[in-house]
């Protein structure tokens, strides 16, 4: 099974992603983690990444693009994957069925978790993260159990750099304008599943899990 991930920053597709790799044994990709997990380690790909990161811009499709379809090359993608975050421009999305279709394949849903950008600045304000395990809190929402550590691994919890009031809006502005595209683009080939991203999480996704299939 391979799906895509779309939906505005803030929208939900790290939490479905994760809970989605789990139920169907598939990696789950994210090309935000791995400039992230780069940018922890000073790499010179995590330098440059950065730069476009903080101010709330994509990274240019020449350092993102190849990185993923080496991802993609590896033996744990075999039966599928969770895309998310990738692809986020019409290019990037060109290059992903380029590279699918020298195996006759194509993606098989493109998943859209549909949130109003009113509530996107809300979501962001409120997300905490784990920076040892990728782990995503929301101080109201999705509470970790003791305040400001990790569940999973009981590491504290963080900030996103990039989740500033005014980065975020950057961030809904550069999605609007090179993202939602894809929405259509995926249309016109009948793979999008809409999802409404404004439900509790595990209603989220069982209606994935419903139009995905068991
Ligand atoms: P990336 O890490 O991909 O960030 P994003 O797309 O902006 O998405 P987020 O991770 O912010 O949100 P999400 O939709 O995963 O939501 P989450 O589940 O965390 O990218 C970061 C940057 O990297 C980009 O700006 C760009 O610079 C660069 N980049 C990455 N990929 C790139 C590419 N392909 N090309 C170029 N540049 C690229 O949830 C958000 C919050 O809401 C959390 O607090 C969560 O707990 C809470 N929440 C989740 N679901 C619910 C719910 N149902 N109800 C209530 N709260 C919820
Ligand atoms: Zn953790």
């Amino acid at each position: 099974m391979k799906i895509i991930m779309l939906g505005a920053p803030g929208a939900g597709k790290g939490t479905q992603a994760k809970k989605l790799a789990d139920k169907f044994g598939i990696p789950h990709i994210s090309t935000g983690d791995i400039f992230r997990a780069n940018i922890k380690n000073g790499t010179d790909l995590g330098k440059k990444a950065k730069e476009y990161m903080d101010k709330g811009a994509l990274v240019p499709d020449e350092l993102t693009v190849d990185l993923v379809m080496d991802r993609l090359a590896q033996p744990d993608c075999e039966h599928g994957y969770i895309l998310d975050g990738f692809p986020r421009t019409i290019n990037q999305a060109e290059k992903l069925t380029e590279a699918l279709s020298t195996h006759g394949g194509e993606i098989d849903y493109a998943v859209n978790v549909d949130v109003p950008d009113a509530s996107i600045v809300h979501r962001m304000a409120g997300r905490r993260v784990c920076p040892a395990c990728g782990a995503s809190f929301h101080i109201e929402h999705i509470p970790p159990k003791k305040e400001g550590i990790c569940d999973r691994c009981g590491a504290e919890l963080i900030i996103r750099d990039d989740d500033k009031e005014e980065t975020v809006m950057h961030r809904l502005s550069v999605y609007h304008a090179q993202t939602s595209p894809l929405i259509e683009y995926y249309g016109t080939k009948n793979l999008v599943v809409d999802i409404d991203g404004t439900m509790p999480v595990d209603d989220v996704f069982n209606a994935i899990v419903e139009k995905v299939g068991e």
